[in-house]
């Protein structure tokens, strides 16, 4: 069955401090929505692609965006899971969703394909993680450390995050938020299954991110 792609890229980019949202931020020129979009395309394994921007940014995405994608552009939220929410509204019959943030821009077309393998192999919910390199500890609201989970078992979770349709449609059926999609699945008691995440497709969040995204960019063989 088909495959859906959901890219939100409707955050203002607040840890950024760009001027503009930071999907519409550029890396070597060009602008993070259009790299992670390039990426879906490069990975052959999505049918459809749906972006979700700020209301105001609409006008222009259409012009970031491969003339011959199949691609459409909706009006995001003011949560990532309000964005979400907006995609999956305008999404039409589907097999299978995967999730991915526009500010993953560097994500290599492989990981891509890989989650979308693990679906079609029969798993319902597929998320990419690496192992936490940090100590985490929990606190409390003093900032005094209350835990120290094993971080053996921990791992830092990326995008794209793959769904069977009825999964993702379930989850967001109810009014729920959390800091990513698997975070809602699994609350209906969906199994979530991991594969090998890329360290290149870390988010690109603070200043720093930036700059190592332009040089990874910029080193990187056209
Ligand atoms: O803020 P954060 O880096 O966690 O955002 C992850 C992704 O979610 C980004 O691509 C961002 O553009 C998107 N997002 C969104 N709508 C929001 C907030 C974030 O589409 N309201």
């Amino acid at each position: 069955g088909p495959v859906t792609a959901l890219v939100p890229a409707a955050g203002r980019g607040v840890r950024l401090g760009a001027d503009e949202p930071k999907a519409f931020v550029p890396i070597g020129g060009t602008p993070m929505l259009t790299l992670a979009v390039n990426g879906l395309v490069a990975a052959a394994v999505v049918d459809e692609i749906i972006v979700m921007v700020p209301a105001e940014h609409v006008d222009r995405t259409a012009a970031l965006l491969p003339p011959d994608a199949p691609v459409r552009i909706v009006v995001g939220g003011a949560e990532r899971t309000d964005s979400v929410r907006a995609g999956l509204a305008a999404a039409g019959d589907t097999a299978f969703f995967l999730v991915h943030d526009a500010a993953r821009a560097l994500t290599p077309p492989a990981l891509i394909a890989r989650v979308v393998d693990e679906l079609r192999a029969g798993h319902p919910a597929v998320v990419p993680a690496l192992p936490v390199v940090d100590t985490v500890k929990t606190v409390d609201s003093g900032g005094k450390v209350t835990g120290t989970p094993d971080r053996g078992a921990l791992r830092a979770i990326q995008t794209p995050q793959g769904f069977a349709a009825g999964a993702l449609h379930a989850a967001y059926a109810d009014a729920g938020s959390a800091t990513d999609d698997a975070g809602l699945v699994e609350r209906l008691g969906v199994e979530v299954r991991t594969v090998a995440g890329d360290p290149l497709a870390f988010k690109i969040t603070t200043p720093l991110d930036l700059r190592l995204a332009e040089s990874l960019l910029t080193a990187r063989p056209a």
